[in-house]
């Protein structure tokens, strides 16, 4: 479909989709204006929260036991009303689980929702049938044991979240994230004050209520949600003049990219999806992380005392229709104590080697296309290679232990951020209009933005046998579809 074409359907088809978007009580972020509808006001500006962490029942040195369950939970979110949700052990977000690498973990998982979970270890190398795979239900009422081994070398920041068949976005939606650390035996940075900070949206209807998605969520992913740090509202977070902090960023939020930028500040760039990268980037002044990515930063504080400073989202468009533009956003302050500054921390040159996948001379090629009618009462659907998810079918074949290249082309008019399950991978470039743009620096990464009309080019190897799934980290379009079945054979 031509470009002209494609506007045309689109303006002629939105006016009957546009009042149905929100449910009444979204909208934020529609067209990047102002909120329209009324929707229930969070409070905002409390601490910033350090997350509770997931306990540790094992008794043996090298492993981690912990038990999760999903259930249905109300909090007060909102003045004169609780807000229904779905969490893990009733913390929105879920707790942190936080392991070692070489550490075996054993997590359970209780699903007390009416409806099939299942936790995905969004990032990590673990096991095909121990990764939540939406082929392995667990039924309401049931319980299943997950179980697998933190390699040495995964040292960085994941989450984990549910992948069930069709519903994972509202799940997501309705509180079911949090976030997995892996920390190694000795970290160039360490010393330096951490904090993590997950990033979610939430969108309320005028009685408080998570609004479920409608036709327009699920054509450009879900809007006019409020973003939440740590599941606060523009909360504050306080440290010392000068001081320097070692950010976890995670965007957990099923659509909205995060171009990240902090008043008067600059950000050097220390870690990605996989972990530290091999030396430090900076000072850059904003940083996008498209939905699923994680980012470390390093910020060092203002040597002001008392002064405030407040960290954005600034407006990102991810679709050349005009229909998913976030506005700028604020997300937390930062706010500076009254106590002498304190000296910055110096940052090491190098951090750790960041290795090239390997070499190998297969390659891939996943054509994203969209097509006329979306399933979920999309406007329009996305597709990988022309097909839409079905679980039941092998999309891609792959060998363990062989390194590929693949062009992730994106024929649509959205921008996808794609997401592969078991591995970190690496961008080599990216091509728009015949312009290559090698990527400034080697990084391990688990999702890659490819923006509307351009090519991503990737080399990625799986080391472990079994399905694994590809797919659109915009929660939306992996329910509605834009998802592929890769099966990686044994050498
Ligand atoms: Cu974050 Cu298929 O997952
Ligand atoms: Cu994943
Ligand atoms: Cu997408």
């Amino acid at each position: 479909m031509k470009r002209r074409e494609f506007l045309g359907m689109t303006v002629a088809g939105m006016g009957s989709f546009l009042p149905a978007c929100g449910g009444g009580g979204g909208g934020g972020s529609m067209m990047g204006g102002p909120a329209q509808a009324p929707r229930a006001a969070l409070a905002a500006g409390q601490p910033l929260r350090t997350l509770p962490t997931l306990a540790n029942t094992a008794t043996q040195a090298g492993h981690f036991a912990g038990a999760l369950e999903a259930a249905p939970a109300s909090l007060a979110l909102v003045d004169g009303a609780t807000t229904a949700l779905w969490l893990y052990n009733g913390l929105l977000p879920g707790p942190l689980v936080e392991v070692r690498e070489g550490d075996r973990v054993r997590i359970a998982l209780g699903n007390r929702l009416a409806i099939d979970s299942t936790v995905h270890w969004h990032g990590l190398p673990v096991p095909a049938d121990q990764d939540g795979n939406p082929m392995d239900p667990v039924a309401p009422g049931a319980s299943r044991v997950y179980e697998f081994d933190i390699p040495s070398g995964t040292a960085g920041t994941y989450w984990y979240h549910p992948h069930a068949h069709g519903t994972t976005a509202e799940q997501v939606s309705r509180g079911l994230a949090a976030p997995f650390i892996v920390r190694a035996a000795s970290d160039p940075l360490a010393g330096i004050p951490e904090v993590t900070m997950l990033v979610t949206g939430i969108r309320l209807d005028g009685s408080g209520q998570v609004s479920p998605n409608g036709p327009m969520d699920f054509t450009v992913g879900r809007q006019g949600e409020q973003l939440l740090v740590n599941g606060g509202r523009l909360p504050v977070h306080t440290v010392r003049p000068g001081e320097t902090q070692r950010w976890r960023i995670l965007n957990a939020t099923s659509a909205h990219y995060l171009r990240l930028a902090l008043d008067g500040h600059a950000f050097t760039l220390v870690g990605t999806d996989g972990g530290l990268l091999g030396a430090p980037v900076g000072p850059l002044g904003e940083i996008l992380v498209a939905p699923a990515q994680r980012v470390e930063v390093v910020v060092t504080a203002s040597a002001t005392p008392g002064a405030r400073f407040v960290l954005r989202a600034l407006r990102h468009a991810t679709d050349s229709m005009g229909m998913g533009v976030y506005a700028t956003e604020e997300l937390l302050t930062l706010s500076t104590t009254t106590d002498p500054a304190v000296a910055a921390f110096p940052l090491p040159a190098t951090l750790r080697p960041v290795a090239e996948p390997g070499t190998g001379a297969a390659r891939k090629r996943l054509a994203l296309t969209q097509s006329g009618m979306g399933m979920m009462g999309g406007m329009f659907g996305f597709l990988i290679n022309g097909r839409a998810f079905d679980m039941n079918r092998v999309d891609l074949v792959s060998t363990a232990g062989e390194t590929e290249s693949w062009d992730i082309v994106n024929d649509t008019l959205m921008d996808h951020p794609i997401h592969i399950h078991g591995t970190q991978f690496q961008l080599v470039s990216r091509e728009s209009a015949g312009r290559v743009t090698a990527a400034p620096y080697r990084a391990w990464i688990d999702t890659v933005d490819v923006p509307a009309g351009t090519t991503a080019t990737i080399r990625v190897r799986q080391d472990l046998p079994g399905k694994r799934m590809v797919h659109c980290h915009i929660l939306e379009h992996e329910d509605a579809g834009m998802m592929a079945v890769l099966e990686v054979r044994r050498a």
